[in-house]
């Protein structure tokens, strides 16, 4: 489960996997049946804000065009990376009155709700539609449970990014963005002497993205891989050197000024008082979309310090939730989000590439562009999201948000990387 996808791909394993047992969530018992329930469709996601609310407008209207009949009920919650949703959706899950489909991530978080029983296996759809054919093998292993599948992807993210303000560099003589984390140190420092932040901040959730990145670069793939399957040892010294950094990384930040997200977070960028900022590509459709930069003038990006030639993967999912009231209507929005017209109208505006393999091309462009290709090179490595779902179950993910909530406030290095390694056992 934990391999890469790349590896996973160059292997052509096959996508069925057995992880755990899965819970009776297949039975349709609750649901009502295909035909029924075909009136309206609640779709239930995070995406609101400047940038990927577009993304998600565009899926809608394409949609609508070819399901006049079905009223769309947009339940998005407001909140970078889930932060207010995820919480929410527990409570209506736990409370058995589920949306008809919800937005989950790729990876060990779907899992959680796969092994819980919250959500279908929708595997008829991906024969009925031919998916197999299109998605990444290795992609459908994170969706995958004892063969059996349970939701559909819309996209491949790509969180180690570092966004910048050229003239911010300019002005202060720095000649290109750092290729190490070390070398950030340094120019954080002249950064500071002009008095700039040298790197913009904001809630919990952009501290953990932060986090996982500069374990990337300091560690490299392997071993940040390692770090999420008991291999490498949290409290040994290369991770606690690579926290070491990454406390020093927070202490050139605005952290006591935090942003309230990630869009504020990089208007400190836009505006000039920060010069980088670590931000998935979702930033690109805020930067080149919304606030209309122009790549590699008014912006720039590069991979994050130290993570060349690495993607750390997220993916962005639709369930069928078991119990959802409008089964008819959520398979075709499923139908919608997993469609190479649905994709093509979605991935452009919300700065991610499609998950399909067989996507229109020529519609990404600046930045999405070079992401097309490098995601297809095959020299790539792939690694995946902690802050994005990817490689570490929820309750374990909890634990570490209630450390690093600690953390960047105490700064204790050991206390921090004992309590990651002890939930670590408590939660696999
Ligand atoms: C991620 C999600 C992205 C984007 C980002 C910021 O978790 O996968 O699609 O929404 O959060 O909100």
């Amino acid at each position: 489960m934990r391999r890469s996808l790349r590896r996973v791909l160059a292997l052509g394993v096959a996508a069925a996997v057995v992880v755990v047992p899965a819970c009776s969530s297949s039975s349709n018992s609750n649901d009502s049946s295909s035909g029924q329930g075909a009136s309206k469709v609640e779709v239930f996601s995070w995406w609101t804000g400047p940038g990927e609310e577009d993304g998600l407008a565009a899926m809608i209207a394409d949609f609508k065009a070819k399901n006049g009949g079905i009223e769309f009920i947009n339940a998005a919650v407001s909140g970078g990376a889930g932060s207010n949703a995820k919480a929410i959706l527990a409570g209506r899950l736990q409370a058995g009155d589920p949306p008809d489909s919800y937005q989950r991530h790729a990876g060990l978080e779907l899992q959680d709700d796969i092994k819980a029983g919250k959500v279908q296996d929708i595997t008829y759809l991906y024969d009925q539609e031919k998916w197999r054919d299109v998605f990444p093998s290795g992609l459908m292993e994170y969706l995958t449970i004892d063969g059996k599948i349970y939701s559909v992807p819309v996209n491949i993210h790509r969180s180690n990014l570092l966004y910048y303000n050229p003239k911010v560099l300019k002005d202060a003589g720095i000649a290109a963005p750092p290729k190490t984390w070390s070398e950030f140190l340094t120019q954080a420092e002249t950064l500071k002497a002009a008095g700039k932040t040298a790197i913009s901040i904001g809630p919990g959730w952009t501290q953990k993205h932060l986090l996982e990145n500069v374990l990337l670069g300091e560690l490299g793939a392997d071993k940040y891989g390692d770090l999420w399957n008991g291999k490498l040892d949290w409290t040994s010294a290369e991770v606690t050197g690579a926290l070491e950094t990454y406390k020093k990384v927070l202490s050139y930040s605005d952290i006591s000024s935090a942003a309230a997200d990630w869009q504020p977070a990089l208007d400190k960028l836009i505006e000039g008082a920060a010069a980088y900022n670590v931000m998935g590509d979702w930033a690109d459709a805020y930067l080149a979309g919304t606030k209309k930069l122009v790549y590699k003038e008014g912006y720039g990006v590069v991979a994050s310090p130290g993570s060349d030639g690495v993607y750390n993967f997220l993916s962005d999912t639709f369930t069928l939730p078991v119990g959802a009231k409008n089964k008819a209507a959520a398979e075709k929005w499923l139908m919608e989000c997993g469609s190479k017209a649905g994709q093509d109208a979605f991935n452009p505006k919300k700065g991610s590439i499609p998950a399909r393999k067989d996507a229109d091309k020529s519609l990404y462009k600046g930045y999405l562009a070079d992401a097309v290709a490098e995601f297809q090179d095959s020299s790539t490595k792939i690694v995946g999201s902690l802050a994005h779902g990817v490689v570490a179950n929820n309750a374990w993910n909890a634990e570490i948000d209630t450390a690093l909530g600690l953390f960047v406030k105490d700064g204790d290095v050991a206390k921090f990387a004992a309590s990651v390694k002890k939930s670590y056992e408590a939660t696999k």
